[in-house]
């Protein structure tokens, strides 16, 4: 791909993935990006790299600024390795005057790459460094998303180089936020929020907080993944860095609207008739509901719709005494995310024993979702007495969703 000057001598020279689908468990039907940043002044820096297999990727976009021995300072921001995979070979290249890390990035490369040699410079919180007649200031953003986690502020041009935080597993020829579709830009920023940052939400609080009391003047934000966050002088309404961090403070808070999920996989349709006469009892007292069959829908999509839902019921037929695969597949991805301020209940169809009901229950206890009913358990097709608990069941989880 063509490298681009987002700011005066900032140039783009990481790598655009075109093909990865999935992403530890993520699935990115859309692509993903590995940004790097590379700074041309009196000393040259670089902030971040690539995914290993994206190192030529980097070096030939670098080569297209400067020779990469040129390159005098590495900066860190972030040691997951889809930005620091290439780094020994990176190091080996460019024979860098310093490698700029936070504290906890130091020890996370040390037990990453055993390489005491390397020429580190610690840096905390409130550190600056001069490249010349650019200014780089560091915030150690410390489990956001991991210990490591820094953000680099150059000053001189309000750009935010931001790690992960502010960004979207999407691919494109594009650059900026605001030159793709609104919709889809946001869309995959909430998706890579709900699926990434959510256990952290009030740790984004305080970072947010850290901007405003710090008095950053921030007129770009460049995160590791996807789009840039600029502010189109031309097209004032058009997304930018108001927008996502707007958009950060309100998922952050996680507020709870008038919406419930209802979550299932069914083996001979009895769990998913009691599914649909469920969620059809949940639609017709008002509530915004979602159906997420567990069978069309990505784990990390349904994740990304528990944003916002107040109410998520969890249904799944016994099989050999458990939960279906796909249910206990979900609740373990749900509950490392660390949801907050549910409601729920379960229910599934069973043969002879039963267990998924309960089983499903212990984790949600677990989780610390509030269930409203000890779990509707129906044996082999539901009847018409079924599907009047089912409209009791609605009926509690919508007395629930009121009580706040
Ligand atoms: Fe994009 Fe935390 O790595």
């Amino acid at each position: 791909m063509p490298i681009k000057e987002i700011k005066e001598n900032v140039f783009m020279v990481g790598a655009t993935d075109w093909d990865i689908r999935d992403f530890h468990g993520y699935s990115t039907e859309r692509g993903t990006t590995y940004n790097a940043f590379l700074v041309k002044d009196e000393k040259v820096a670089l902030f971040d790299t690539v995914k290993y297999h994206f190192k030529d990727d980097l070096v030939y976009h670098i080569s297209q600024v400067v020779d990469p021995i040129e390159v005098d300072y590495i900066i860190v921001n972030h040691v997951e390795m889809d930005h620091s995979g290439c780094l020994p070979e990176i190091i080996e290249l460019c024979k860098p005057e310093k490698i700029i890390c936070s504290k906890m990035g130091h020890k996370a490369l040390l037990d990453h790459f055993h390489r005491e040699d390397w020429p580190y410079e610690i840096v905390k919180s409130g550190d600056s460094i001069s490249l010349g007649s650019k200014t780089v200031s560091f915030v150690e953003t410390k489990m956001l998303h991991w210990p490591d986690s820094m953000v680099s502020y150059i000053p001189e041009d309000k750009l935010l180089i931001s790690n992960d935080a502010f960004g979207q597993h999407f691919a494109t020829s594009a650059v900026f936020a605001d030159e793709v579709s609104q919709c889809e830009i946001v869309k995959q920023a909430e998706k890579y929020y709900a699926n990434i940052l959510m256990p952290l939400s009030h740790l984004v609080q305080n970072v947010l907080a850290t901007i405003t009391d710090l008095g950053l003047d921030i007129d770009m934000i460049a995160p590791d993944h996807g789009l840039i966050w600029r502010t189109n002088k031309d097209d004032i309404s058009s997304v930018g860095p108001g927008t996502i961090l707007g958009l950060y403070d309100l998922w952050s808070k996680q507020e709870k609207g008038n919406k419930a999920l209802v979550i299932y996989d069914s083996m001979w349709e009895s769990t998913a008739r009691l599914a649909k006469a469920i969620g059809g009892e949940l639609i017709r007292q008002g509530i915004d509901v979602k159906m997420m069959n567990l069978g069309v829908n990505h784990r990390s999509d349904i994740i990304t719709e528990v944003m916002g839902a107040k109410a998520v019921l969890f249904g799944s037929p016994t099989l050999n005494n458990g939960m279906l695969p796909s249910m206990a597949d979900f609740l373990c991805y749900l509950k490392g995310l660390k949801p907050k301020g549910l409601v729920g209940a379960a229910f599934g169809s069973f043969g002879w024993s039963g267990e998924a009901v309960r089983q499903i229950n212990k984790v949600l206890e677990e989780m610390k979702i509030e269930l409203v009913d000890p779990g509707l358990r129906v044996k082999y097709v539901p009847s018409d007495q079924d599907y009047e608990k089912c409209r009791e069941l609605a009926a509690k989880v919508v007395k629930a969703m009121n009580c706040d």
